[in-house]
């Protein structure tokens, strides 16, 4: 672990390829953010729709891990997951959340605070429809986040689910299974620079419109 100190102490990446400024941010965060994931799908990062989700739990740790937004609107971000996880049991008593993307190809991080809503039956219906068989067993299948005895006892589940479902045109949807819009109220933009100069311009709702800065770095 030694030899791993001095080898991270010693990583460094100065980050030269762009820039932010006041002038070309977009008044609208979400025209941003839109735009900010569409450059890091041409950039083809690895996962650019994936976003670290922290939710705080009753013991006062947050808790975090990756998910995948699966809508964007001028409304918020969605994600789909087991209401009953870790997570879902977290939003639900403390909806407040931040997001995070981290798109190193692009030098880019943007953070968001914001307010977790589940989205409506028909919403997670759809999306869930639109998924490929085996990750809608999947979901029948895994009591996420849960203690399991053993990787043999996931798959007798998985098994009993695809007798369950056999022959059927359609998988109906798990009650425990849907979606959450995070509802945004602080959007920040980061593009490295060089030297750990990096530009940082933050937007705050305010009523109905929204209010950019830059912070320092
Ligand atoms: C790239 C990536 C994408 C993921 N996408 C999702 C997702 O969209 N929904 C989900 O429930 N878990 C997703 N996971 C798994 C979560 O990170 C996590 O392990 C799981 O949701 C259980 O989290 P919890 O116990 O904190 O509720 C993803 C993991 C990775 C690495």
């Amino acid at each position: 672990m030694e030899n791993r100190s001095a080898q991270v102490r010693d990583l460094r990446t100065d980050y030269t390829s762009r820039s932010l400024s006041e002038s070309e941010v977009d008044a609208n965060p979400f025209v941003q953010l839109d735009q900010w994931l569409a450059e890091a799908i041409e950039a083809k990062a690895l996962e650019p729709n994936a976003m670290v989700v922290s939710t705080l739990g009753d013991d006062g740790f947050p808790a975090s891990r990756v998910v995948l937004l699966r809508g964007l609107s001028a409304e918020g971000l969605n994600f789909y997951t087991n209401y009953d996880s870790q997570k879902g049991t977290e939003i639900a008593a403390h909806p407040k959340v931040s997001a995070c993307f981290f798109w190193p190809e692009l030098e880019r991080q943007i953070r968001i605070s914001g307010t977790c809503h589940k989205l409506s039956d028909e919403e997670s219906d759809a999306y869930f429809a639109s998924r490929p068989a085996g990750s809608q067993l999947g979901a029948w299948a895994s009591p996420q986040s849960q203690t399991l005895p053993s990787r043999e006892a996931l798959e007798t589940i998985l098994e009993e689910v695809k007798a369950k479902y056999e022959g059927q045109d359609a998988i109906p949807r798990p009650p425990h299974w849907g979606g959450y819009r995070i509802v945004p109220h602080r959007i920040e933009f980061w593009q490295g620079r060089a030297s750990r100069l990096h530009d940082r311009i933050v937007f705050h709702k305010q009523g109905e419109d929204w209010q950019s800065s830059r912070l320092a770095p």
